[in-house]
């Protein structure tokens, strides 16, 4: 059965897709089956992996078993696919609103996908709502990028009480710093302010790097054009901290 992560933060612009991608990318390229959810309707991952959806396909579909495998597409990347983002996928948190069992179902979904990969990233909109509720309920891991500011630190604690209130508690939860300038005090600091109080903080620390925005016009992982660039290293120590977690 697939390993799952999502990628997930209350805020937006925080690198939730930039990471997704290519934490995604170094799992295929270590050879493993690797599937990226795109669940984000601004549909930025499956740009990055050059992957539109096809014809748009009625809700009640693709909540069927097998519904989802079905519009998996391959990338041009070896070991690398992707669920992208979906027209009608809004539809789906409307429909799972009805559910008596709501915040469980999409982890049932995934369930055919499990079988097919061995490692599923999903990369999730900002925000909380019932369908962030239901992929934190549905992951294995629940990774959270943060900006080391003020805010971020209010926004991780909200996060932890909102997963306490709901019952939600991911076999992993982690957070990592990014878009780190190391120029900046606040962001030098913060991982030593919080070595206590924030114990799922991982070691890796992506630093704020051109490389990154860059991919938007090369429409590939960064770690893949640049592997040796500081910002995509970075990645890959947070990839292996992560791999680590599920050895
Ligand atoms: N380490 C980095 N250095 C520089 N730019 C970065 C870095 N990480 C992400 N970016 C850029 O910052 C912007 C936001 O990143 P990204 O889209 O990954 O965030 P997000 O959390 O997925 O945003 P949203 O909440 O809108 O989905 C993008 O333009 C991206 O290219
Ligand atoms: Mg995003």
């Amino acid at each position: 059965m697939a390993q799952t992560v999502v990628l997930y933060s209350v805020k937006g612009g925080v690198g939730k897709t930039a990471s997704a991608v290519n934490l995604a990318a170094l799992s295929a390229a270590a050879g493993r089956r690797t599937l990226v959810w795109d669940l984000d309707p601004q549909s930025a991952a499956s740009w990055y992996l050059q992957t539109e959806a096809g014809a748009e396909q009625p809700v009640k579909k693709l909540l069927k078993p097998k519904g989802l495998a079905a519009v998996v597409r391959p990338t041009i990347h070896n070991n690398l696919w992707v669920l992208p983002a979906l027209p009608g996928q809004q539809a789906i948190e409307h429909h799972l609103a009805d559910k008596k069992d709501a915040g469980f179902r999409l982890a049932k979904l995934i369930d055919p996908l499990a079988e097919q990969f061995d490692e599923i990233w999903i990369d999730a909109p900002p925000g909380l709502s019932l369908l962030a509720d239901n992929v934190l309920r549905a992951a294995h891991m629940v990774l959270v990028p943060m900006v080391p500011t003020h805010l971020s630190e209010r926004t991780w604690f909200q996060l932890k009480n909102h997963l306490r209130e709901r019952k939600i508690h991911p076999e992993h939860l982690k957070s990592f710093l990014t878009l780190v300038d190391r120029r900046r005090t606040m962001h030098r600091d913060f991982a030593d302010r919080h070595r206590h109080d924030m114990p799922e903080l991982l070691e890796a620390q992506v630093p704020y790097a051109s490389v990154i925005e860059q991919m938007g016009d090369r429409q590939q992982p960064s770690v893949y054009t640049e592997p040796r660039h500081p910002a995509n290293r970075a990645y890959q120590s947070l990839w292996n901290e992560i791999d680590a977690l599920f050895a």
